[in-house]
């Protein structure tokens, strides 16, 4: 696998173009910047109002000002054939705790318990070389496959019809990515057509051979993964891209014309073809296509030299590419004279920084990316979801990358599964925000960062659930060494029970939970403030917090 600075190596020598652009660079990068940041406070955070000297950060609730309704999909997850997270991971058969299909039953249950509402498979750079058909039928005639990807062996006993099954189980949509790089449009279309239809066709008649009489019905799909990156199998121009995933896009929708398609966009801003991807790829596909995808892996390291502080602030670079890339389509809809607008598929973000390497040295179930999250990642990782929820209005489907043992919030041992610290403001996203987010102006003390203009020390998004009336304040206070306040004033309802106040802090921004000690960083209660029109939240120094309140 490469990290990030061989990528942009790798980008730099890599980005030849086999066609005339439409537009000249600097007029393209001249439209981005004038369509770019909140010019007005120099800040990429969206809704920040103001930088104020002292005093309690502020915001103001009004539940008749929402930008959107939450789209569960936006906290999406993925798995991916890789290292232990199928193998090991969701698939053990043997195991005393898998069920006679090989389902690990300790996994479903987290998972379940979780509730993911969507999961992005098979991969990721893996399905860049997957040939789908040797992952179905018998499972005695599957062929054991060199994963070129990841140099690891893959004996196919885990295929599409056990991913879907395993998605029932866990009571999430699945999101299926094709294969663009060694597959062809041809064989993206039959996969679908294996899914989605019911029979009396070639391929749907193969399902019902294998045993599954009705289809499983797939609205989500990724046209291939990461086309930019020299690492991936497939890797092309991105104009032959584009016109690859409009052919394929044509192809599945003379399948099934219900189906929302993700096309490839740039794997991340280090790319030397960062926009200039997007923009070329949307220029060949734009009218058949639904959305664009976004992808993102966070460090302390080269971004930030280890500083916390710049750490913490990373989810306004998030803030930053989505603002970004939503330029670029809106561009190309310019250029077009579209009245379609596409939305955004965060469909891989996370930190992942240590555990780089990619090399399964032609084994099966490699020790791969297994990544030990500590607290500082579980705070960055709750100012991502804020950032996501922030911008659900254009941010449709994020996925966070992955779901078990490999870049994860879950781990397994063969006796048990524990919880990374990242996965708490996971699931008190997923268990708390509901309804339609609201639009927030923030007041804050506030800090600069190279790149990312002013930084409020404390960062809040919020959602309303018109249904039941209940409301999800998440906040992360920024600040290492003191408590901060946060003064909610709201100007309807006022809130009448906190029914949930859950922070993730600790003295030490390194520790880390393990099979030795699952529980070292663990959420805590906190004492909830009276319910009022106004409530002041005490936010412990270097902290995520997750409230629910009822509100009538
Ligand atoms: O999630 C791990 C890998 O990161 C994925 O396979 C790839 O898409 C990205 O580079």
């Amino acid at each position: 696998m490469i990290d990030s600075e061989e990528r942009l190596d790798r980008g730099k020598n890599g980005c030849e173009r086999t066609y005339m652009l439409k537009t000249n660079r600097r007029e393209f990068l001249s439209y981005l910047l004038a369509a770019g940041p909140a010019a007005a406070t120099g800040s990429w955070y969206r809704g920040f109002a103001q930088t104020i000297s002292s005093g309690p950060a502020r915001v103001v609730l009004d539940a008749t000002r929402t930008r959107a309704d939450l789209d569960r999909r936006l906290l999406g997850s993925f798995l991916e054939h890789l290292g232990r997270a199928v193998y090991g991971g969701v698939y053990e058969p043997g195991s005393p705790l898998a069920d006679s299909t090989g389902l690990r039953k300790d996994v479903i249950d987290e998972v379940r318990t979780l509730g993911v509402p969507i999961m992005r498979y098979p991969g990721g750079n893996f399905v860049s070389g997957y040939h789908w058909l040797d992952g179905v039928g018998p499972k005695e005639n599957r062929p054991r496959v060199l994963d070129r990807a990841w140099n690891s062996i893959d004996t196919n006993q885990f295929g599409t019809n056990e991913f879907m099954m395993w998605c029932k189980q866990i009571g999430t949509e699945p999101l299926l990515a094709v294969n663009l790089g060694s597959g062809t449009p041809e064989n993206a279309a039959a996969l679908v057509e294996y899914c989605n239809v019911s029979q009396g066709t070639r391929w749907s008649d193969l399902r019902r051979q294998h045993g599954v009489s009705s289809p499983h019905n797939v609205k989500n799909w990724c046209l291939g993964n990461e086309m930019d990156g020299k690492w991936q199998i497939g890797h092309m121009t991105a104009a032959a891209y584009g016109l690859k995933a409009s052919d394929a896009a044509r192809q599945i929708r003379a399948v099934d014309r219900s189906v929302h398609l993700v096309a490839c966009g740039s794997s991340g801003p280090f790319m030397a073809t960062y926009l200039e991807w997007d923009r070329e790829v949307l220029e060949q596909c734009y009218d058949d296509v639904d959305a664009i995808s976004l992808h993102r892996y966070y460090n302390n390291t080269t971004e930030t030299n280890g500083d916390t502080s710049r750490y913490l602030a990373m989810n306004l670079d998030m803030e930053r590419q989505i603002q970004e890339i939503a330029a670029v389509c809106d561009y190309v809809r310019g250029l077009r004279k579209s009245p379609k607008r596409l939305s955004l598929s965060f469909d891989e973000w996370n930190v992942w920084y240590r555990a780089r390497g990619g090399d399964g040295k032609g084994l099966e179930a490699p020790k791969l990316l297994e990544e030990v999250y500590n607290l500082e990642d579980a705070l960055l990782v709750g100012g991502l979801i804020n950032t996501l929820v922030r911008h659900a209005d254009r941010v449709r489907i994020a996925c966070l990358a992955q779901i078990i043992n490999v870049i994860a919030p879950l781990m397994t041992s063969k006796e048990r599964v524990i919880r990374q610290t990242i996965y708490y403001p996971y699931a008190w996203a997923l268990h708390h925000a509901r309804g339609q987010v609201m639009d927030l102006q923030l007041e804050s003390e506030s800090y600069e960062v190279p790149r990312l203009g002013h930084v409020p020390v404390v960062d809040v998004a919020a959602t309303a659930d018109p249904g039941t009336g209940e409301q999800c304040l998440l906040m992360l206070n920024r600040d290492l060494s003191n408590e901060r306040e946060l003064a909610v004033t709201w100007t309807g309802a006022a809130p009448s029970r906190v029914t949930a106040l859950e922070t993730l802090t600790g003295a030490d921004l390194k520790a880390a939970n393990t099979f030795e000690e699952p529980n070292r960083v663990v959420p805590q209660r906190l004492e909830a403030p009276k319910p009022a029109a106004k409530m002041t939240f005490r936010l412990p120094p270097r902290s995520y917090t997750a409230a629910r309140l009822a509100v009538t």
